[in-house]
């Protein structure tokens, strides 16, 4: 795209997000807005989030990775994963192959449900399904960990969310108004801080930009603060001054659908340490 063309693309994207175009669209938007504002960073890096844009914070990473301090959570989510229901059946049952790369394909648009479907929901309507009670989609030590395990099933499998259809879209178009909504006492949206400022800083923090965030979920903080995907919305959420919507509601599927569907294309890692 031409420099006068993106910024005009960058002006109609800020001024009207629901105007623009298709799904591919709007991703091939936030990859241009970020290689004009990030420049000599390829987006394979943004996997990385903010750390990409330090070789010190990099190589801390890297040799926090090296021996996991949160591995002992990982083990305890396989040990959910594994143990048998009572009925005899397992996760892996209620899962395309086994379970094993399909997390790339999370969240996606239910037609029977008319609802968008996280890969946490799935997990819980596998114990439903089994005469098993839902775990809390917010209690790290189970559905936290579980969640870090089975996922790990899928790292490598390269991100493809998919938008099959107008109601689909729909759900899309909601998660996408609200990135772009203003909340809280901050007065702030999503795309304040990881459209506009990502890759930059933001008063002293270096934001990560939107694409390539949601591969690598769930997260540590500090290698032992469990945090899923929807759960990091939440903290953002409270650092505007906004109340957070509950995980597992309609506006966070929806917001997950959208934000997700940006990092198609990216490797998926589960789970890594964050600060
Ligand atoms: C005031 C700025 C601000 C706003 C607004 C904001 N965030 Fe954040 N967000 C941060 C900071 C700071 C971090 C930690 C540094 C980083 O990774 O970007 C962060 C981290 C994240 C991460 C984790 C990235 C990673 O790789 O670990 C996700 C995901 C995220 N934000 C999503 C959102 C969503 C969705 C919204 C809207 C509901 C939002 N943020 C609103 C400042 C903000």
């Amino acid at each position: 795209m031409s420099p006068l063309k993106h910024v005009i693309a960058l002006i109609i994207l800020i001024a009207s997000p629901l105007a623009w175009g298709n799904p591919e669209e709007d991703r091939q938007l936030f990859i241009d807005t970020f290689e004009a504002n990030i420049p000599g960073v390829p987006i394979s890096q943004y996997i990385h989030g903010s750390l990409m844009l330090s070789e010190d914070a990099l190589d801390q990473y890297n040799s926090i990775m090296d021996f996991p301090p949160f591995q002992e959570m990982i083990d305890q989510g396989r040990k959910i994963w594994e143990t048998p229901f009572k009925n005899g059946q397992k996760f892996a049952n209620c899962f395309e192959n086994k379970g094993a790369n399909i997390a790339g394909k999370f969240p996606y648009y239910n037609t029977t449900l008319k609802q968008v479907v996280t890969f946490e929901m799935a997990l819980n309507f596998c114990l439903k399904q089994n005469g098993e009670t839902a775990l809390n989609l917010i209690n790290p030590e189970t559905m936290g960990t579980l969640s870090a395990y089975a996922r790990s099933l899928s790292d490598g499998m390269l991100m493809q969310i998919e938008v099959p259809d107008e109601e689909a879209l729909s759900k899309y178009a909601l998660g996408k108004s609200f990135y772009f909504r203003r909340i809280g006492q901050y007065n702030l949206a999503c795309a304040s801080c990881h459209l506009t400022h990502g890759g930059h800083y933001f008063r002293d923090e270096l934001l990560s930009p939107t694409i390539g965030q949601a591969v690598h979920f769930p997260v540590f903080r500090g290698g032992e603060r469990l945090y899923t995907l929807q759960m990091r919305y939440q903290r953002c959420m409270e650092a505007v001054g906004a109340t957070p919507f509950k995980s597992g509601s309609e506006t966070l599927n929806n917001l997950e659908y959208f934000h997700s569907y940006l990092s198609n294309g990216l490797p998926l890692q589960s789970s890594v340490y964050r600060r």
